[in-house]
């Protein structure tokens, strides 16, 4: 089974996938594409061995990057820290193949521009006891895709947005990785 890596930023858990299925004897990660050309999830990959790759907002746009991801095969697109919009041409090349991970539990704390410390700051703001992740389907929405699973996290009083961060960063690193793998091994 293949997969292939969407990341924006640090891509730590890019990382983490990537490390997890390392040897593993039925599911291999055959590429990291980034739409940052500077974004440390490139060298991350390097360091496996993954072919890595960064694009343009055009090439995302003209179909020349689908084609190049048609061409691992991919059985499953993973979004680890991917800050663009699927589009169409994508979501219909690859139905209920494109998993996204999201920092706090959806439909709560979702859409545009939630990410990084935003969704964390409105979690903490709002007096929420618990945050946590969810991994969901993709969809042409941002965040909106049929949920697949949700770990959920305590939320202190006085934590800071960097240490819930934090926490459902760990929630992130233990999770994506298994799911993945149940979600491959449990597909034909
Ligand atoms: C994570 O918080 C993830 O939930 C969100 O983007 C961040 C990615 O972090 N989608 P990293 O690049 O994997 O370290």
């Amino acid at each position: 089974k293949h997969i292939v890596l969407f990341a924006s930023g640090s891509g730590s858990n890019a990382q983490q996938i990537m490390a997890y299925f390392q040897n593993h004897p039925q599911i291999k990660v055959v590429a990291l594409f980034s739409n940052k050309a500077d974004a440390y999830a490139l060298q991350r990959a390097e360091n496996f061995k993954i072919p890595a790759f960064s694009f343009t907002r055009e090439e995302y746009k003209n179909g020349a990057l689908l084609q190049q991801v048609q061409s691992f095969k991919p059985d499953l697109l993973v979004l680890a820290g991917f800050l663009w919009l699927i589009p169409l041409d994508f979501l219909q090349a690859f139905p209920n193949k494109i998993i996204n991970i999201h920092p706090a539990l959806l439909p709560k704390y979702g859409g545009k521009g939630m990410h990084g410390l935003h969704v964390h700051q409105a979690v903490i703001e709002a007096q929420e006891k618990e945050s946590g992740i969810t991994i969901h389907y993709v969809n042409e929405h941002y965040d909106q895709g049929t949920s697949i699973y949700q770990h959920t996290c305590p939320v202190n009083p006085d934590d800071t947005p960097e240490q819930l961060a934090a926490r459902v960063l760990e929630l992130e690193h233990t999770y994506l990785p298994k799911v993945i793998e149940e979600l491959l091994l449990s597909s034909s």
